[in-house]
């Protein structure tokens, strides 16, 4: 193997178009992303078909951008990955056609590379020293999954919610509200003028699954009978409630696996509030806490193209039947 292993990440499955360029699995050389959010602000999400038209168009160029940021040349990338999954089928199919008919004319090995991975791996991007084994709360607009990493590529599911994802809750909470799109970022702001001070239902499961639609719902109901109630405590009552979920799930799974090493991935563990809630933990908990800083919490290219260094070194490499696979569960191929 060689001494530097060069690769080029590509993230389609959402609406961010976004490509990097890093090395060894840590280094970030460039990380461009072009983001669709003031396109989608205005029908209040994200509208799938028009996410795949906008990849088209940004992809050359965040490419191009990408590369030159990082003043490399395609011949000296190592290989190519990207994200083939889970996301918008439409989506993720912009990012894996692009990135075959890279691969397919520079010859260079193509790395089908899971969206979920790519979370996981923004905490080796921003923590150097950070190695498994080590519990992986991924919660993002799609997913809220309680992980055991035991090694790069030795994947458990302790955990995982049996109806919407957090990000979901928080966007909807924020649309009720009336804070707009993505709701996630704006209930963070607004939770810090306001007291937890309402009170609002909280489900627990036997096992280290996670619920966040009932609680969705009180939020929703209370903001109907009670127009007037204050907003920002909602909202500071609203993050309260979810991350002494969060906090009760993962303390349990790292009593039963004696583990002391948490990390946090994905869009939602840029939210200031529970990035303080689980850093108390190193204190109260003598847990180690790690999270990526907010740039790689959200979708970008450098996290795929990190997971993607951890597939390539391992022999993992796809074939130009490579499909997107919108279902896409982790730890499977
Ligand atoms: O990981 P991500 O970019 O996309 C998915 O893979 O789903 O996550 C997007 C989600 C959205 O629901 C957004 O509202 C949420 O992450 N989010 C936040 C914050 N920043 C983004 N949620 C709470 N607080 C934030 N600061
Ligand atoms: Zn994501």
């Amino acid at each position: 193997m060689k001494e530097n292993i060069t690769i080029l990440g590509i993230e389609s499955s959402c609406d961010e178009t976004s490509v990097a360029v890093v090395r060894n699995g840590r280094e970030v050389l460039s990380n461009e992303i072009s983001s669709q959010i003031a396109i989608h602000e205005k029908f209040g999400g994200v509208v799938p078909e028009i996410a795949s038209r906008n990849h088209v168009e940004a992809i050359s160029n965040v490419t191009k951008k990408a590369l030159k940021d990082a003043n490399c040349t395609l011949q000296e990338i190592d290989a190519i990955a990207c994200t083939y999954g889970p996301g918008l089928v439409g989506a993720l199919l912009v990012g894996v056609s692009y990135a075959k008919a890279l691969s397919y004319a520079i010859h260079k090995p193509l790395v089908g590379t899971n969206h979920l991975e790519g979370h996981i791996a923004a905490n080796y991007i921003t923590h150097k020293d950070l190695k498994p084994p080590f519990l992986c709360l991924v919660i993002s607009g799609g997913h809220t999954h309680l992980i055991h990493i035991k090694d790069y590529k030795e994947y458990e599911i302790l955990g995982k919610t049996k109806d919407d994802a957090i990000g979901e809750a928080f966007d909807k909470v924020a649309r009720v509200i009336g804070l707009g799109y993505p709701g996630g970022p704006k209930v963070d702001k607004l939770a810090k003028e306001g007291q937890a001070n309402i009170l609002l239902p909280k489900t627990h499961f036997e096992n280290l699954d996670f619920s966040f639609s009932g609680i969705k719902t009180a939020v929703i109901n209370l903001h109907h009978k009670q127009p007037d109630v204050n907003k920002a405590d909602l909202c500071a009552s609203f993050e309260k409630t979810v991350t002494d979920i969060l906090i009760d799930n993962t303390l349990k799974a790292a009593k039963m696996l004696n583990i002391h090493t948490i990390t946090l991935a994905g869009g939602v563990s840029a939210n200031t509030y529970i990035r303080q809630r689980f850093m108390e933990l190193e204190e109260t908990k003598g847990m180690k806490v790690y999270y990526p800083e907010p740039v790689l919490c959200t979708d970008n290219g450098a996290m795929i193209a990190s997971a993607g260094y951890y597939n390539y070194i391992n022999g993992i490499e796809s074939d130009l039947e490579l499909n997107a696979i919108p279902n896409l569960k982790i730890g499977e191929k």
